[in-house]
Parts: structure tokens; sequence; C-alpha cells
């Protein structure tokens, strides 16, 4: 189950848009506060903002986490893990949505509209959503990535 008070922030590109769309039409059935960001109309946009500005609300604590769909999910994955404190994963199955919590306290999931279907998204949402951080020697790893940021 999906936490019914969840808020997840939702961004894409003019590639990512369709998929974004599916995607929070699915969260919105399952009781989810969305907060759309990005594209609006499908028309052309650069993902490195929506990055930017979805990964944000998460940060400032206006989201719990963020879904982030731009072509493959790359560039908007690379945008997103710039932006500080957010740990984001792109994934493409569910396994890989498990682990992305599980073990990297994944804060943003990003989706590739351009390589997977509504269906195995929502699946992939569903996960991520449903997962949450194990802790012990995966805390000191999470805390060895977010120190490298304080190393630059
Ligand atoms: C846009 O054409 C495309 O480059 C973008 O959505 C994404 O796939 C980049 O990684």
């Amino acid at each position: 189950m999906v936490q019914e008070n969840m808020r997840v922030a939702v961004g894409s590109d003019h590639a990512g848009f369709a998929l974004k769309k599916e995607v929070i039409k699915h969260l919105e059935e399952m009781g989810v506060t969305v907060c759309e960001c990005g594209c609006m109309d499908g028309s052309s946009c650069d993902y490195p903002l929506v990055a930017e500005e979805t990964c944000a609300l998460v940060t400032v604590g206006k989201a719990d986490c963020a879904v982030l769909v731009c072509g493959t999910g790359l560039g908007i994955s690379i945008a997103a893990n710039k932006v500080a404190g957010i740990r984001a994963a792109l994934c493409t199955d569910c396994y890989m949505a498990k682990y992305a919590r599980l073990h990297n306290d994944a804060n943003a999931l990003c989706l590739g509209g351009r390589v997977i279907g509504a269906g195995l998204a929502c699946e992939i949402v569903d996960t991520f959503l449903q997962n949450s951080f194990e802790g012990g020697r995966h805390q000191r790893r999470v805390d060895q990535i977010m120190a490298i940021a304080d190393r630059k």
C-alpha cells in the first residue's frame, strides 16, 4: 500500500510528458497529493530546469519525494543528482526501485518516457513509494555519498 497522505512532486520535459500524465493519474487514484512540475503541454522544455524545479519541492519539505521523467530518464537523473540533498535513481524495473529505497535512500525516482510503458512505470512508482530505507550499514554509505558534495 502507498501511504494516502504522501505528497509527490512529479515533473517532466516534453519527452516525458505523456508518461508523467499517466503517473499523475495513477498517483491521484491512490489518494496521493501530486504537485505537477515542468512541461505542462508537451511543448519543448529543458530537463535540467525541470529537475531543479521539481527537486526543490523535496528539499524545502513541500514534497516527500519526486518522480522525474524525460526521454531516457538519464538527463533528468544527472541533473537531479546535482541538487543538494537529492539522491535520484533511474529505474527501469521494480527490483531497482525497491533497492533504490532500501539501500540508497533515494528521494527522487527517474523514469524514461521513451524507454518504458505506463504499466511498468506505475508499478515501479508503487514499488518506490512502498519501500523505506533500511538504515544500518547503508546509512554509512549514504552519508559517504552526501559527503562527496561537501568536499567540492
Ligand atoms: C529530449 O529530446 C531528451 O534529450 C531528454 O528528454 C532526455 O532523454 C535527456 O536525457
